[in-house]
């Protein structure tokens, strides 16, 4: 009888744990403040891209040209208060679309819940983004290394959510010549990266060629920061 008892409990403390490891995401390291959640987005991916066709209907991607004059060959456009800009002038932020004249469109709660609630589960509580940027990578399109530090703020992370054709990730060090961590990134896969490396290098290969059911010929990334 007694042990028919604990029997049970130990069947419904074992579904309890299937609960949890279907309900929590699955969290990789990656380095010191960064974490890989993979499939994080699955589910919502659909209604995310939806969000994006509603953000560029206002404000359309296009390629902007490198302080140094070179036409980037991502395409952009952001949500939020304010938005990530470049041309002949520099790097910064914006509160009005170059292209429209007017503010860029409002980030959709869809997404910016989705940032918060990954911010958590990678360790970083109180993250409410002020802003998405919107890259559109075709096959051959790259980012070079580089750091984000058009911020002001640096104690909050980077939360980078990856939709459509698969990418390869560079992932460095706080030195540009610090070898790269190369992350095959998959549609709905997130990757948060704070703490001591919030300013770390970091990058994307050269799309391959490829078509994806969601986004047909492209990777599309969605970067969301906070602390402007
Ligand atoms: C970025 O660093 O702005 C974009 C990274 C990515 O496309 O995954
Ligand atoms: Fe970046």
């Amino acid at each position: 009888m007694v042990l028919n008892d604990f029997n049970k409990l130990e069947a419904r403390a074992m579904s309890q744990q299937e609960i949890f490891e279907v309900a929590l995401p699955k969290v990789e390291h990656v380095a010191a403040g960064a974490v890989l959640l993979r499939s994080y987005a699955e589910t919502s991916q659909a209604a995310v891209l939806e969000s994006i066709h509603q953000i560029e209907a206002s404000s359309p991607f296009r390629h902007m040209v490198t302080p140094g004059g070179f036409r980037m060959s991502v395409a952009m456009t952001n949500a939020g208060r304010i938005g990530w800009v470049t041309d002949r002038s520099g790097y910064r932020y914006s509160p009005l679309d170059p292209l429209s004249g007017r503010a860029w469109p409002h980030l959709p709660g869809l997404l910016s819940r989705l940032a918060s609630d990954a911010a958590a589960s990678a360790g970083f509580p109180s993250f409410e983004p002020d802003v998405c940027l919107i890259n559109r990578y075709a096959p051959g399109a790259r980012m070079a290394l580089h750091q984000d530090k058009d911020e002001r703020d640096f104690d909050q992370p980077i939360v980078s959510l990856s939709l459509g054709l698969p990418a390869t990730f560079m992932f460095g060090g706080l030195k540009r010549t610090d070898k790269p961590l190369r992350i095959r990134l998959l549609s709905g896969d997130v990757i948060v990266w704070g703490g001591v490396n919030r300013l770390a290098y970091h990058g994307i290969a050269p799309l391959p060629k490829g078509v994806h059911p969601l986004t047909g010929a492209f990777r599309i990334n969605l970067t969301f920061r906070c602390g402007l």
